[in-house]
């Protein structure tokens, strides 16, 4: 039996994530599946009671024992700049070795894109971005600060291995889904070192995967033809920094947070699923919070446990209620947290009979 650690986190985070287990709950109940979910305290609240954010030993645990980590949201105004927050998850992407953020885009209802004239089949892609590597490494420093002279250096680390594990998720996805073409986003023109690792290695793994068309773009280029002609993409890879502000664009294409779901993802190893949104200060008591992303996040996380069935259904049953127009205010309902959350459970009951 899957075992799953529930880290329901700050703000919205308990909110959604109540949600996302009650739908657990309802499409396993009678087939057969168990999980096993364990509730974590981790958060604002048990830091500024213990003064941990997570310890070593806690990390140890969720790596040998679970499986899974299903998050809500991390992120408290009482925290000064949220370190427990960038201790919990930052810390477990990095020592968990989690390098696929996975970002699917799907848009479940024509109303919900920005987009003219677009339908549900032009906004379907995912986004393998790099984790681990980047900018985001925390390298470099400051010199002369807080003077007319001051210089700030962040440096972008981008390793063979880690540029080649993340393009070679990217086609095996794509192999195994049957998807036609994998693009991957740089800034080769201008960022020559990173981007020549980058080009180079793309080309030497998509000649592993002959049957898949490939095509190196430039990051600008890719945003621009996001907007222009979505249905050209199935699968993007790319690095943290560019991945990151994609996978936003990507959300915004496909009705917003209140959509987004997310995985961190190291195969073979306990991975952290987690919705895109934070934890929404201004949504905390007023019950209008979307669990729409959790519960989505809930099927990415079934799907990588092996549970592609309750996936599907759990999917399918956020369709229906998207285009039913049974969602909380963000999306246009009138419907609270919870009942958003009982809207699902009723699609998936429906489905059994
Ligand atoms: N992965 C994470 O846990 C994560 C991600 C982003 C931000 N944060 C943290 O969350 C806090 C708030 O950050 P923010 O305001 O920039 O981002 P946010 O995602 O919390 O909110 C941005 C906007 O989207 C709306 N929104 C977010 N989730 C929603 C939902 N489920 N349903 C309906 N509307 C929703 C909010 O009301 C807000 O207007 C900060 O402390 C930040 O550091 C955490």
């Amino acid at each position: 039996m899957p075992r799953i650690a529930v880290i329901a986190g700050d703000g919205i985070g308990p909110d959604v994530t109540r949600e996302a287990v009650k739908v657990l709950r309802c499409v396993t109940r009678g087939s057969g599946t168990e999980l096993d979910l364990v509730e974590w305290p981790h958060g604002a609240d048990h830091y500024l009671a213990t003064g941990t954010t997570i310890t070593d030993a806690e990390v140890t645990e969720l790596s040998d024992q679970y499986d899974a980590i299903l998050l809500g949201a991390l992120g408290d105004p009482r925290v000064i700049r949220n370190e427990h927050a960038r201790d919990i998850l930052l810390g477990l992407r990095f020592r968990l070795d989690l390098f696929i953020n996975l970002r699917p885009v799907r848009l479940l209802d024509p109303r919900l894109t920005p987009l003219k004239d677009k339908a549900e089949s032009d906004v379907d892609f995912i986004i393998f971005r790099e984790n681990t590597e980047g900018v985001y490494v925390g390298m470099g420093g400051t010199f002369k600060q807080g003077t007319p002279d001051e210089v700030a250096v962040q440096e972008d680390v981008n390793t063979r291995k880690g540029v080649e594990r993340i393009i070679r998720a990217a086609f095996e996805h794509a192999r195994v889904a049957g998807l036609e073409r994998v693009a991957m986003a740089d800034k080769a023109n201008a960022m020559e070192h990173a981007g020549g690792l980058w080009r180079r290695v793309f080309r030497e793994v998509a000649a592993e995967f002959p049957e898949i068309e490939s095509e190196a773009l430039y990051v600008d280029m890719l945003a621009m033809d996001l907007i222009r002609r979505p249905e050209r993409y199935r699968v993007i890879v790319t690095g943290n920094l560019f991945g990151d502000i994609l996978s936003d664009l990507g959300s915004q294409l496909a009705g917003g947070l209140g959509l987004a779901p997310s995985a961190n993802i190291h195969p073979g190893r306990t991975s952290l699923f987690e919705p895109v949104h934070g934890s929404a200060p201004d949504l905390v008591g007023t019950g209008q919070a979307n669990p729409l992303a959790a519960i989505l996040t809930s099927a990415l996380m079934l799907r990588h446990l092996g549970y592609a069935g309750e996936a599907e259904r759990i999917e399918a049953a956020v369709r229906s209620a998207v285009q039913a127009g049974a969602t909380t205010p963000d999306l246009g309902g009138s419907l609270s947290t919870a009942e958003a959350g009982d809207e699902i459970c009723r699609y998936l009951e429906q489905m059994k009979n």
